[in-house]
C-alpha cells in the first residue's frame, strides 16, 4: 500500500542539505518511492493519506557509537570524579571499564537485557531508528557473545535497527594481565570468528590509547577483521595522539571516535578514506576534558562528522541524542546544519549504512522522525526538552 505523507517541512539530509517547504513523501512496503514539494508530485495509485499539518520531518535519528548493553552504574565513581580523582587513577585501581566488566559477568542474559532496555527507551523517544552497540565489557569469549546476543534481542524486541560492534580490544582483562599481544592474538583468531560465525558481528572496534591498546596491537585486530570481511572503526586520539586514526584510515576504516587530538594529517587521511570523524561531546563533557577536536582541520580536510552518545556507564552515562547535538554545537562548535547531518547522513556512513537510510531519498528506508518544531535549528537547540511528535520506521508509525 502506497502512503503519501503531505503537509510538512522536509528536511531530506540530502548532501546539500535540501529542504523541501512543501514537501511531500511516498512510501510503500517499508522504502521511500518519492521526495520533494508536493507541486511536483509524480501521479500514483490511490494511497493512503497523512496530513502532517506543516510539522517537521527529518531522517529517523541514527546513535553511530554506543555501549548501551551493560549491567549496574558507575555513579559512585563520577562521585569521586567530582572530589577530585582521575578517571585513569580509578581505572588503575580495578574500577573503570574492569568495574562493569565485572557486573557484566556476574549478570544473565535476562538481566543485561532488563537493565539496558530503559536506555535503548530513551533514545527511541528521541526519533533514534537506528543505533550501533558495542560489547567491550564482557571480555571472555562467553560474555563478549552474551553482549551481542542481548543487543540482537534488543533489535527484535524493539523498532529499531541495531547494528553490533566486536569490542573485545576495549581493555585488557585481567586473565591476560602483562600480555596484551596475547590477547590480541586470541580475540583475532579465536574469538572474533567465533562470533562471526554466530552472525553476532557487524564490525570490529578497539580502543587505540596509551591506557587501551596500541596501534601494531589495533592492525592485527584490523587485519583479522579484514580476513573476514568485516570493516573498522577505532577509539582513537582521546587522550592523546598515538596515531592510530592514520592506520585507521590506510585500512578504510568506517569510522574514528573521539579524536580530540586529531591533527590536519590525521582529517586528511581519514576524508581521502572516507572515515567519518564521530564526535563525542558527552564524554568530553563527563570527563571534564579541555582539548577540543580540530573541527576546523575537519571542515577545511571535508571529512565528514557524525555525533554519537557514546552512552556507557563510565565516560558518557547518557541516553539524548539531542543533548549530545546541542553539546556538539556549544562546546565543539558544529553548525546546526553540522550536528543534524552528524546524526543522519554522516551517522549513515558511520556505521556502513549510507545506501540504505540516514537521508530522505528515494529508495532509502521510510525512517522518520515528525517534529513540533518551527524550525529545523530547534533540534540542537533544546536542552532536555523533546519536541518529537511521533516515529516512522520502515513506514509504519511507531509512537
Ligand atoms: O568511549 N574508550 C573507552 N570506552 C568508552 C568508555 C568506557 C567506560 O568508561 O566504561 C568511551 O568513552
Ligand atoms: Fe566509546
Amino acid at each position: 500500500m502506497l502512503t503519501l505523507w503531505r503537509n510538512a517541512h522536509v528536511a531530506t539530509c540530502d548532501d546539500s542539505m535540501t529542504v523541501y517547504e512543501q514537501g511531500a513523501i511516498l512510501t510503500r512496503s517499508g522504502q521511500i518511492e518519492w521526495v520533494g514539494d508536493e507541486s511536483a508530485m509524480p501521479k500514483s495509485g490511490p494511497a493512503e493519506v497523512r496530513d502532517l499539518g506543516g510539522a517537521w520531518v527529518t531522517p529517523g535519528l541514527i546513535d553511530c557509537h554506543t555501549h548501551l548493553v551493560f549491567a549496574g552504574t558507575r555513579a559512585t565513581e563520577y562521585a569521586e570524579r567530582l572530589k577530585g580523582r582521575s578517571y585513569a587513577e580509578i581505572a588503575r585501581a580495578g574500577g573503570g571499564i574492569l568495574s562493569t566488566m565485572r557486573a557484566v559477568r556476574g549478570a544473565s542474559e535476562q538481566e543485561l537485557f532488563d537493565q539496558s532496555a530503559p536506555r535503548l527507551q530513551s533514545l527511541l523517544a528521541e526519533g533514534v531508528t537506528t543505533i550501533e552497540i558495542k560489547s567491550g565489557y564482557g571480555l571472555t569469549l562467553a560474555d563478549e557473545g552474551k553482549m551481542l546476543r542481548v543487543a540482537r534481542a534488543l533489535q527484535r524486541s524493539f523498532p529499531i535497527t541495531v547494528k553490533t560492534t566486536l569490542l573485545a580490544a576495549h581493555s585488557l582483562p585481567p586473565e591476560f594481565a602483562g600480555r596484551a599481544d596475547d590477547y590480541i592474538q586470541v580475540v583475532s583468531e579465536d574469538w572474533l570468528p567465533a562470533l562471526h560465525g554466530e552472525g553476532l558481528v557487524d564490525a570490529v572496534d578497539v580502543f587505540c590509547e596509551s591506557i587501551g591498546f596500541n596501534v601494531a596491537q589495533s592492525e592485527r585486530l584490523f587485519d583479522a577483521a579484514a580476513a573476514l570481511g568485516l570493516p573498522v572503526k577505532m577509539h582513537a586520539e582521546q587522550l592523546s595522539n598515538l596515531g592510530g586514526s592514520q592506520m585507521a584510515a590506510r585500512h578504510q576504516a568506517l569510522s574514528c571516535d573521539h579524536l580530540e587530538f586529531s591533527t590536519p594529517a590525521d582529517a586528511a587521511a581519514m576524508s581521502a578514506a572516507g572515515t567519518v570523524a564521530v564526535m563525542l561531546p558527552v564524554a568530553f563533557y563527563c570527563l571534564a576534558e579541555g582539548h577540543r577536536p580540530p573541527i576546523a582541520a575537519f571542515r577545511e580536510a571535508r571529512t565528514p562528522l557524525a555525533i554519537a552518545t557514546d552512552c556507557n556507564p563510565g565516560s558518557a552515562p547518557g541516553t539524548s541524542l539531542l543533548l549530545a547535538m546541542s553539546m556538539a554545537t556549544r562546546l565543539f562548535g558544529l553548525t546546526s546544519d553540522e550536528a543534524l547531518a552528524g546524526v543522519t547522513r554522516h551517522a549513515a556512513r558511520a556505521l556502513g549504512e549510507q545506501d540504505r537510510r540516514g537521508v530522505l531519498t528515494a529508495g532509502k528506508a521510510a525512517d522518520f522522525v515528525i517534529w513540533n518544531i518551527r524550525s529545523v535549528e530547534e533540534l540542537s537547540y533544546w536542552i532536555g526538552f523533546n519536541p518529537r511528535r511521533s516515529v516512522v520506521r520502515a513506514g509504519r508509525v511507531t509512537s
